[in-house]
């Protein structure tokens, strides 16, 4: 598609202008006022259920034997908020420091280098700094890194950075262990859902699915009541798994209409349900939307790892799922037609999932 091929305007990196120490946030990136961070923000110490995955694995650490209590945790975290962090999940904390460092690194090398990777629209493979191609859209305040892993034929170390020089390695371990933990949580989804263990990984394809990185730079804001590092959307994806930034806040998850703040536990991954699993599950499970907060002097990094259906699958709610009661909300998509969406417009809550209802 024509419109793909390139952006709109000159892409102007948010790192530069934080850079350069700019006192004002430019227009392109002021959000009307009923978007800004001050709305709706829940000061309350709420945050989303945190659950231990500890004792998942038989003792041959192999066979999936999910006690009751993190089923029914698992479960409800998935009704109710779409999202929740685990720990004792089996990534070992130091490859998740190894990983976010890397790209720590990888922001704070000279703009030439990172400029080498600039991406396009086309396929968002690289370093880019908006989503969307829409001419003369609010921008966010943030960068970011996009990458393929699987399937394997769009995995292409050349397109991943060269420096820092451990990064090819660690996020190749990193992905395949994040693979593996998605494996298994798309398993206790289907478990939940009344499914045999292996229908939603089916649905996706099996082991032909896909799986991809974003990471996300938000610079320090010198107006970040005026802005937001990444505007309100939904995973367009199946599943993603969020690492945070140890130490530095910024992710607001929709609950009840308010903005509820997520409290990172140490060496916890975030997960949550995109609107694949929403139409899978015939809307059992939603995914919900989030948006991320920028401050004026700490700078956030964030890895969101997105486990995918195969681009080419259609995508619909599962029989089993489908009842006269609850008729299928959703008609049958692939998800390479589905992704074209935000790939056009940008983040934009949950315009898309929602426009898809069948009429009734
Ligand atoms: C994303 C996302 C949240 C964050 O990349 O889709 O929601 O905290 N990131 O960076
Ligand atoms: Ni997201």
């Amino acid at each position: 598609m024509n419109s793909l091929n390139d952006w709109p305007e000159p892409i102007v990196r948010v790192q530069s202008l934080s850079d350069s120490a700019v006192l004002a946030v430019p227009d392109r990136y002021i959000k009307p006022p009923p978007e800004r961070p001050s709305l709706n923000s829940d000061p309350s110490d709420v945050n989303i259920p945190l659950i231990d995955l500890g004792g998942l694995l038989g003792c041959d650490g192999n066979t999936l034997q999910p006690p009751a209590t993190i089923l029914t945790k698992i479960s409800e975290a998935c009704r109710e908020w779409g999202f929740f962090q685990v720990v004792n999940h089996g990534v070992r904390p130091e490859l998740m420091d190894l990983a976010r460092e890397a790209w720590r690194e990888f922001f704070h090398l000279p703009m030439e280098l990172k400029q080498a990777y600039a991406n396009s629209p086309k396929t968002y493979e690289g370093y880019g700094s908006r989503l969307g191609v829409e001419k003369g859209a609010i921008l966010d305040w943030s960068d970011y890194y996009f990458l393929h892993f699987l399937p394997a034929s769009l995995k292409d170390h050349n397109k991943w950075p060269a420096l820092p020089a451990s990064l090819r390695e660690v996020i190749e371990e990193y992905s395949a262990e994040l693979v593996k933990l998605c494996g298994v949580l798309m398993k206790i989804l289907s478990i939940n859902l009344g499914l045999r263990e292996d229908h939603l990984q089916k649905a996706f394809g099996g082991t032909n699915i896909g799986a991809c990185l974003r990471v996300n730079f938000y610079p320090k804001c010198p107006q970040p009541d005026l802005t937001l590092g990444l505007s309100p959307h939904s995973d367009p994806g199946g599943m993603t798994l969020l690492l945070p930034d140890q130490h530095v806040a910024g992710l607001q998850v929709r609950k009840d209409n308010k903005w509820i703040t997520v409290k990172p536990a140490p060496h916890a991954f975030i997960v949550n349900v995109g609107d694949q699993i929403q139409v899978l599950s015939n809307a059992i499970y939603k995914s919900v939307e989030h948006r991320v907060l920028v401050n004026s002097d700490k700078e956030r990094v964030s890895l969101a790892f997105f486990y995918n259906p195969n681009s080419d699958l259609v995508i619909e709610p599962v029989k089993e799922l489908v009842t006269a009661e609850k008729p299928a909300l959703y008609p049958g998509m692939t998800y390479d037609e589905y992704r074209l969406f935000i790939r056009l417009r940008g983040p934009r809550g949950k315009s898309q999932v929602e426009s898809l209802k069948s009429p009734r």
